[in-house]
């Protein structure tokens, strides 16, 4: 442990160091701006920023200062910060071998180091191509119905019968049994509650200050980490031996695990290893876990607050109850492509709100960009916030409206990026709109809410994390209602 702080220390001191050296060698041609303190540099500037949910301000600042590209020291490297939508095109769709998404080392060391995050090039394109095979809409229109299952009894359960409801955590914890459902095929029981907590612990460690000392929250997400690989492993071979004994067609997607299991090379050999497998279980989880949750809390907050997009949201919503034959009858495919209005809400939200607000990664080689050079092993940092705050982009970017998204007028390419963009693109995507719609749904159907705290206030962390995890007064529409 010691040894371990010791060359933490070390490396902390001599990376600054060399790039100092480095610095020299590209004179003038480094974008404006200052490094700053080794190590520290801005970092911790952007972090109070982050947490105040100022980040574009942050941004806006330095913009105004040194132009849309600039430098800083951010998380212990010099970092080339770009603006717009040219900067996203570039940062998105540059060749993955040469700006890598590479993770600082404490978080592969969660995360796996063969997560989908983690890999570039051909190998990046194999697991992502794994992945999608299951995370795409025509597979995902099939599961429409059993996410309506777990929405129902997650409302039934958690919302149901009590006055005062905390949003967020509630939420998550949704999100959590979706994705164990649809994705990992664990179904309501012991296993699930078991998982829960480590997969929390988890994700606090990926996000916490990796100082892997007993009881800081990097050592339990480690910890975690260990007591979850050999149940997903078990859980991998309860699969494999399904798919053995049922023989099962390739085409029929029982769930994500089952679909990796049953992907072939050319050469007839599995696609993916046990390892990659239990990897990329564990990134799919921690990715769809608290962004899709940030998305429906900023929803349920906002209609709350604002009675128009309210009425006419649940007037939207009350048409295709209008055609079931009843309050229970699961809800389909089709209907969710009618809730346009309500996905044009749930994108301005984005908007407005991204749930991931800052896109890094690592350039491989010297990179020019717009007549700077970007060094290698240098950062590279986009922020989403800052291009959808832009006025130049979106006109009157504070206000709230859902109709910039109709077909007519839709935001320029790399402008509107919520999900990121190019061979990365959130892949999980499709399952947020899903969840989304669902969720929607059935909250309108079934109740009303107020905030309890109306200015309750939220700080990125880096996630949005609401103070008291957004408390609501709720009421079922009809006495004794059963969803
Ligand atoms: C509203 C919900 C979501 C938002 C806003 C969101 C946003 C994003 C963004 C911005 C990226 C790209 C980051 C970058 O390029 O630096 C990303 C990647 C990713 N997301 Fe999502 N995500 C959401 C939901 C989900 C869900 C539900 C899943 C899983 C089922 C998921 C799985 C992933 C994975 C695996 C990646 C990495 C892809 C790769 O590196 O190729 N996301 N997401």
């Amino acid at each position: 442990m010691v040894f371990t702080t010791l060359v933490l220390l070390l490396l902390l001191t001599l990376v600054p160091i060399f790039f100092l050296f480095r610095r020299n060698k590209y004179n003038g041609q480094l974008p404006p701006g200052l490094l700053g303190l080794p190590v520290i540099g801005q970092s911790l500037s952007l972090l109070n920023a982050l947490k105040a949910d100022k980040v574009e301000k942050w941004f806006q600042e330095r913009i105004a200062r040194h132009g849309p590209v600039w430098k800083a020291n951010l998380f212990g490297y010099p970092t080339v910060v770009l603006h717009g939508p040219t900067a996203n095109k570039f940062v998105y769709t540059c060749d993955g071998n040469i700006l890598t998404n590479t993770q600082p080392p404490s978080i592969s060391r969660i995360l796996g180091s063969k997560n989908i995050i983690e890999l570039s090039g051909n190998v990046h394109r194999r697991v992502r191509a794994a992945l999608v095979s299951f995370l795409k809409l025509e597979v995902l229109k099939q599961y429409v119905a059993k996410v309506d299952e777990e929405v129902q009894h997650h409302l039934l359960t958690h919302w149901h019968g009590k006055q005062t409801v905390e949003v967020q955590p509630l939420i998550k914890i949704l999100t959590f049994n979706i994705i164990c459902s649809l994705l990992f095929g664990i179904e309501r029981g012991p296993k699930r509650e078991k998982m829960l907590p480590l997969f929390q612990d988890m994700i606090e460690g990926v996000l916490s200050i990796p100082i892997n000392l007993p009881f800081t929250k990097f050592n339990r997400g480690v910890i975690a980490r260990k007591k979850l690989e050999p149940m997903l492993l078990n859980l991998i071979h309860e699969k494999r031996k399904a798919i053995e004994e049922q023989n099962q067609q390739e085409d029929t997607h029982k769930d994500l695990i089952t679909s990796l299991l049953s992907i072939r090379d050319d050469d007839s050999s599995t696609m993916m290893s046990e390892e990659e497998i239990i990897d990329n279980i564990i990134v799919v989880m921690v990715a769809g876990y608290d962004t899709t949750s940030t998305l429906l809390t900023f929803l349920v907050r906002l209609l709350a607050t604002n009675k128009s997009i309210y009425s006419t949201i649940v007037q939207e919503q009350q048409e295709i109850t209008s055609n079931k034959a009843c309050d229970q009858e699961a809800l389909t495919w089709e209907d969710l492509t009618k809730m346009k209005y309500t996905w044009k809400v749930a994108n301005e939200l984005m908007r407005i709100h991204p749930p991931v607000t800052l896109s890094f990664r690592r350039a491989q080689q010297d990179l020019e960009y717009e007549g700077f050079i970007i060094p290698k092993g240098w950062q590279v940092l986009i922020s989403s916030s800052m291009t959808h705050m832009d006025g130049s982009i979106f006109q009157n970017p504070t206000a709230f409206d859902p109709s910039r998204y109709e077909k007519h007028a839709p935001p320029p390419p790399f402008s509107y990026v919520p999900f990121g963009g190019g061979a990365r693109i959130c892949p999980g995507m499709e399952l947020a709109k899903v969840e989304t719609l669902v969720m929607m749904h059935r909250l309108l159907s079934g109740f009303t809410w107020e905030l309890l705290k109306k200015d309750e206030y939220f700080k990125r962390l880096p996630m949005p994390e609401f103070d008291q995890g957004l408390l609501v007064r709720v009421k079922p529409l009809k006495e004794n209602h059963v969803i």
